[in-house]
């Protein structure tokens, strides 16, 4: 027995499935990706072997593991106290530069996962408004709070219309009741956006939106789409709200605000903004935000929230993402990267369509046309993506299967060329798989 076999014959005896978050599971490869160390853009395994990084931490370690200037930021904190359940002058420059940096930031408060501080964001978002329905996006992943996990990956067929979805519960437990304030619409549809508000638009607290949606892979909205969500939030008095737990800071400074030039009222900025330290801003105009307690009535408190050892990491973090050229040479690369898999898939008879925006993106094995909304990604060939993916694996390179993939502001051109000779190898397998030879 390996070491990673016989660490998941004790792991499963103690951890359910021998994980510690289901997401860890590992179908393509059989077992959790078990690693003893993370440097730069590489994890390695339990027996030293080196794997390039193209999960990320899920885009959390958007620079890379072991960030010289984060693990120093890490460090401060430590030596102020471990301190926590204490105001100092960090958690206010950390606000302050989202306001800098984000457009709608005007005030923040700190959380840890996006899970939670979406779930914060969903209650101020009700109480400033009185209201208790929201609509999303079929395919939108907004954590895993009971009110707010419904519709990101439901099989088609309990999902109801393409053009008028059903609120699927993605987890045994939550409440049916929470089902009546969840009203699903499809992605990049006008029509359907508008007929939703026209029948519920004065009862809806928010429109709750990825405004990329990387949780499908990478599917950015139609142009217009994103003005008309603005536009039809202030039509019938909703809040617009950007759940930026992974567009933020990945694409621009701003996030995805800034990219698509639409301000929301309200936004989560999660994963990237503590690079791998556990930290999520809730952050959105002033006159939504003075409804938190104790200025207004919504609750947000508790004694890990704007933990120092993120505060610290996220204000280095944000330095990192504010360096000029920064987002121009992720593009390129996930260009050179996104444009090789085409160019190679083409060229062995595999079929996969690759959408990115910045260094994520989305690998919809066996599609050729663009993939719009959630009901076109669900056709993906889910058998094919894990033959490309253990194939990776055994080839040095390291996805978790998963919708989305992307690599770090610290890989370099030669990493990404590596990435690209082990998808080659694994393209050839898929082509074979696709041909229904293995
Ligand atoms: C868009 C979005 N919202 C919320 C979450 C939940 O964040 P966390 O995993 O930090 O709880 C995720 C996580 O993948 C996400 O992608």
């Amino acid at each position: 027995m390996d070491r990673a076999a016989q660490l998941l014959a004790s792991a499963t005896e103690v951890l359910p499935g021998g994980v510690s978050a289901s997401a860890r599971a590992n179908t393509a490869i059989g077992r959790p990706f078990f690693v003893s160390r993370g440097d730069g853009a590489w994890l390695y395994d339990l027996d030293g072997r080196r794997f390039l990084d193209m999960c990320t931490s899920h885009g959390a370690s958007l620079l890379g593991h072991n960030h010289p200037r984060i693990k120093a930021a890490v460090q401060s904190a430590l030596e102020m106290g471990v301190l926590c359940a204490c105001e100092t002058e960090y958690q206010t420059r950390l606000a302050e530069r989202l306001r800098a940096m984000v457009p709608c930031a005007e005030m923040s408060r700190f959380a840890g996962s996006g899970t939670e501080t979406v779930m914060h964001g969903l209650r101020l978002a009700r109480t400033a408004t009185g209201r208790h329905r929201f609509i999303k996006f079929e395919g939108h992943f907004h954590g895993y709070a009971d009110a707010l996990n419904y519709s990101v990956m439901p099989p088609p067929l309990l999902a109801g219309p393409a053009d008028h979805p059903l609120p699927y519960p993605e987890s045994g437990g939550m409440p049916q009741q929470n089902a009546a304030d969840v009203i699903v619409v499809p992605f990049n549809d006008p029509q359907a956006l508008r007929d939703a508000f026209a029948t519920h638009g004065a009862e809806v607290a928010a429109l709750l939106m990825e405004p990329v949606n990387y949780d499908q892979g990478c599917i950015e909205p139609a142009p217009g789409f994103a003005e008309l969500c603005r536009e039809l939030c202030d039509a019938y008095g909703a809040l617009l709200f950007f759940d930026e737990v992974l567009t933020a800071f990945r694409i621009a400074p701003g996030g995805a605000q800034h990219y698509l030039g639409v301000t929301p009222d309200l936004c989560v900025l999660g994963k990237a903004l503590g690079a791998g330290m556990p930290i999520s801003a809730l952050s959105g105009r002033r006159s939504v935000m003075r409804h938190l307690k104790p200025l207004g009535m919504s609750q947000m408190s508790g004694t890990y929230l704007a933990h120092l050892t993120g505060v610290m990491a996220a204000l280095a973090a944000l330095d990192e993402y504010a360096a000029a050229g920064l987002h121009a040479r992720m593009a390129d690369l996930a260009d050179h990267f996104c444009s090789g898999v085409t160019q190679r898939a083409a060229a062995c008879g595999a079929v996969v369509r690759v959408q990115h925006l910045g260094p994520r993106f989305g690998l919809y094995f066996g599609l050729r046309d663009p993939v719009t909304n959630y009901r076109e990604a669900a056709c993906r060939d889910l058998a094919a993506e894990e033959v490309f993916i253990r194939s990776c694996f055994a080839h040095g390179v390291f996805f978790q299967p998963s919708a989305h993939h992307g690599f770090s502001a610290v890989h370099t051109l030669a990493d990404i060329d590596f990435a690209l000779e082990a998808a080659q190898h694994a393209l050839r397998d898929v082509q074979r798989f696709q041909q229904g030879g293995a």
